[in-house]
């Protein structure tokens, strides 16, 4: 086995709390074992672009713990296979570029820290010949093999804070509100927080809703003894039965996906128009992504962090490091990026939802 004397270090895709907890515990390791760390900036784009590369030692990660962000900086761009070089809006293949200077910078091991976009592009480098590890990130918890990727629990205590706040609100005006939160094919936060903020309606990408069962739910509120209002969170991803997702205009060159967004303003119009209740409708969007990380978040990013450089130690390339309580193990990348983790049909927190009254619109 080659003997590791310089590694790489990026953050790809949106950013999420704790990665730069990942990044302090991946520096400092690395220079226990003796190791040089390089960080590139803005993700993949930095082993194409010249200029954004730096030395990082304890003394650059020092105090960064609690920030959220990234200190590398990060995009959705910059995918070396379909780079979008000008603004043309068409993408070529510059990979063979990133490989070369890959080689260039001296480095034996790359750590790619990112949700399954950027740990997609980690993986088709590895088959190019570049030693990787992968770091999972992701607020909207869907890559697969990990039970849980940091930035998810911040996300969703902002998300409840978030549902808490608006409750007096809504109850002073005996109005629904209608949140919609991140999670394009996943609805983890949408149900996590949900539950953890007193929702009367979650709605996710996997379970397909019909209006006429959300308005049911939100009747049967004013009807009642009870309180007058209702909340309902939404994930941007959630469709309804037959209908497609809501988007905000066309996918740009060089990103995976589309922006998404509006279903919660559809939701709350069809609320408001079918039951007669007023209605208001907000997008939590990047306040999701934004801020301190939780504890959890700083200390699974800090394991995550060690667990790729003992990856890279034990020469356990084309891996990812992955939380499987009460350890932190390892998956190949390929596993975990060839399918989504969505919350599974025959999920208990589902069960314990609908066992509350908390209705899914099915
Ligand atoms: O990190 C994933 C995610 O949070 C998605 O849920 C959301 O669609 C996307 O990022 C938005 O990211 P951006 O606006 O940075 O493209």
């Amino acid at each position: 086995m080659k003997k590791i004397k310089r590694i790489g270090i990026l953050t790809g895709g949106g950013d999420a709390p704790g990665l730069n907890a990942v990044i302090r515990a991946a520096v400092r390791s690395a220079w226990m074992r003796g190791w040089e760390v390089i960080g590139i900036r803005q993700g993949f784009e930095g082993l194409i672009k010249p200029g954004l590369t730096q030395k990082m030692s304890p003394r650059d990660v020092s105090g960064i713990l609690r920030l959220g962000g990234t200190i590398l900086g990060t995009t959705n761009r910059g995918n070396p296979f379909e780079y979008a070089s000008n603004g043309s809006g068409k993408t070529e293949d510059r990979s063979q570029l990133a490989v070369k200077n890959f080689k260039k910078l001296g480095l034996d091991a790359l750590i790619a820290i990112g949700g399954d976009g950027s740990l997609s592009i980690a993986y088709k480098l590895y088959r190019k010949g570049v030693p990787v590890v992968g770091v999972p990130k992701t607020i909207d918890n869907d890559v697969s093999g990990t039970v849980i990727t940091f930035g998810f629990d911040t996300a969703v205590s902002t998300a409840t804070e978030a549902l808490d706040k608006l409750h007096s609100t809504a109850e002073s005006h005996e109005r629904v509100m209608v949140v919609e939160v991140m999670g394009r094919y996943a609805g983890w936060i949408a149900l996590h927080s949900g539950i953890a903020g007193g929702a009367d309606v979650i709605l996710v990408p996997e379970i397909p809703f019909s209006m006429e069962s959300v308005c049911r739910k939100i009747n049967s509120r004013y009807e009642g003894h009870g309180p007058k209002f209702g909340i309902v969170v939404c994930a941007e991803g959630a469709k309804e039965k037959g209908g497609a997702l809501i988007t905000k205009g066309e996918k740009e060159a060089g990103r995976e996906h589309p922006h998404l967004g509006g279903i919660a303003e559809y939701v709350s119009n069809e609320i408001q128009k079918r039951t007669g209740h007023e209605s208001r409708s907000l997008v939590l969007g990047h306040l999701q992504r934004g801020g301190e990380p939780t504890t959890f978040d700083r200390l699974l990013g800090t394991r995550l962090g060690v667990g790729a450089v003992e990856l890279i130690e034990k020469g356990r390339f084309g891996h990812m490091v992955a939380l499987r309580p009460p350890k932190i193990t390892s998956v190949s990348i390929h596993e975990a990026i060839s399918k989504m983790k969505k919350i599974p049909s025959d999920s208990d927190v589902v069960r314990a939802a609908k066992a509350l009254g908390i209705c899914f619109g099915d």
